[in-house]
């Protein structure tokens, strides 16, 4: 097979967006719609690949910068699809198929377009029958079925418009005759554009095979003009993946009620509740069970833990067996053996709590270090950060903390110790002992409480 180069269009303003964003950076399932299209291009394994901006000016680039290999050629003015094209052309070697996508069509398979370079030699064009066609440039036809020609919907005649096959605007051509072709093309229709679509008559007339391909799902080619487009397709692509993880055994409590913002990976009988929101990299072991409202973020959870309710855990590695939640907070950073147990409203931040530890209630657990069965009372506060710098708190093995305690770090408390209820702790507390640090309880008999003055 030739090597490929892949073209995408990206110059357009996205008027209907109302927004300063250029259109291809706004994100869909937690993405830019034009990393979607730049992700699946990588996987067709190109030989190079550009992006034609114009709306927005640098900040398309400059937003992408994370795609080293990739290069950006700008269109000013945006004359139309084929004058687009024609802008990335100076960078595509002749020995080569090109394949143009649209920084706006984000939902393009990779095995769509794997179809479309087994399609045949030639121009490929991916088309698709639409019941309602309106809008898009329609495949005309001969009577033996061969492509003759689009015509866009503009410069159609009332009988044209009846046509339900229409282009998607995705295509792949031989660079050298697409080169020639464009340099062919006129800007007499009816927008005063250079239409790529044009490119068919162009290859017909020289009887060179017009194949057509066709997308395995209609989401795939559906383009983005407005946020109310851009919201049903999140929704679409929402059920898509809801369908994919319950097709592998997952239960999904409301597969139209699940966010999945990257790639969310799990083991066998993982139950997963209403309004969840997963986003980059989150990987759920055997039997771990996430409650309702909780939003987990490229983090580790292993086999058998229950994450009860409205919970957040981020950039997180918990191990196996534990109970986090309701309201729990994990934090960049926190790292829990297995069996910990992490309550309602306690923070956890960059800490490692070793296993069998529990904090249940209220707590704040900043940059320290927590051994294992070591009990943390309600309403702990780890007081990390003196206004300027951070320090640790260390906690050894078999500790019991009173509720109500700060540690103020840095500062440790050895194996096995014991801290009083409403302790502040300033330094380290030896191991195996009671450390408090409260004035003595007084009684002072006879006193009244204040009254409201006349
Ligand atoms: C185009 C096709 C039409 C197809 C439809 C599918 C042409 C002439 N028509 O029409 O047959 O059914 O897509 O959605 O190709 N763009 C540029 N520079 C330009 C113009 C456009 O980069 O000068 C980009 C836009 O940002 C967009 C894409 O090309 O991503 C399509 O442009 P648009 O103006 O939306 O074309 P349509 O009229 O929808
Ligand atoms: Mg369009």
């Amino acid at each position: 097979m030739s090597p490929l180069n892949i073209v995408i269009l990206a110059a357009g303003k996205g008027t209907r967006m109302y927004s300063e964003k250029p259109k291809v950076l706004h994100a869909l399932a937690g993405k830019p719609l034009l990393q979607h299209v730049l992700d699946c291009a990588a996987m067709l394994n190109p030989q190079q690949v550009c992006v034609v901006y114009g709306y927005g000016g640098e900040a398309v680039p400059a937003a992408m910068q994370q795609y080293a290999d990739v290069t950006f050629v700008v269109q000013n003015p945006q004359m139309g699809t084929g004058h687009a094209v024609q802008q990335a052309m100076p960078h595509l070697g002749d020995a080569s198929n090109t394949l143009v996508l649209y920084g706006d069509v984000p939902l393009i398979q990779c095995s769509t377009l794997h179809q479309m370079q087994q399609a045949g030699d030639g121009l490929v064009i991916l088309t698709i029958n639409l019941k309602n066609p309106t809008g898009y440039g329609r495949i005309v036809r001969d009577a033996q079925g061969r492509v003759l020609s689009i015509i866009e919907e503009k410069d159609a005649t009332p009988e044209q418009r009846k046509i339900e096959e229409v282009n998607t605007g995705i295509l792949l051509a031989p660079t050298k005759m697409l080169r020639d072709w464009l340099a062919k093309l006129r800007n007499n229709n009816s927008q005063g554009e250079y239409y790529l679509t044009d490119i068919v008559s162009l290859a017909v007339q020289q009887g060179v095979a017009v194949h057509t391909s066709h997308p395995a799902h209609e989401w795939e080619i559906h383009g983005i003009n407005s946020k109310s487009q851009l919201a049903t397709l999140e929704r679409t692509w929402q059920l898509v993946e809801a369908h994919r993880l319950l097709e592998q055994g997952v239960t999904l409590a409301d597969p139209a009620r699940i966010d999945v913002r990257g790639k969310l990976s799990c083991g066998r009988d993982v139950e997963i509740d209403v309004g969840c929101i997963f986003e980059g990299e989150v990987s759920l072991g055997d039997r771990v069970r996430v409650g309702a409202y909780s939003v987990i973020r490229n983090s580790r959870i292993a086999a058998g833990t229950h994450i009860a309710p409205y919970s957040h855990v981020d950039s997180s590695e918990v191990g196996a067996n534990c109970k986090i939640g309701p309201y729990a907070r994990l934090r960049p950073g926190t790292k829990l053996g297995d069996e910990v147990h992490v309550g309602n409203f306690v923070e956890v931040k960059n800490s490692e709590i070793a296993a069998n530890s529990k904090a249940n209630h209220l707590s704040y657990i900043g940059d320290s270090t927590i051994g294992s069965r070591v009990n943390i009372g309600a309403g702990t506060i780890t007081c990390n950060y003196d206004g300027a710098n951070k320090y640790r708190t260390i906690i050894e093995d078999d500790v019991f903390i009173g509720s109500d305690t700060q540690l103020v770090a840095p500062v440790t408390v050895g194996k096995g110790a014991t801290i009083g209820a409403g302790s502040t702790i300033t330094r380290d507390a030896p191991k195996g002992e009671l450390t408090l640090s409260r004035t003595k309880q007084v009684t002072v008999a006879g006193w009244k409480r204040p009254s409201k003055k006349k």
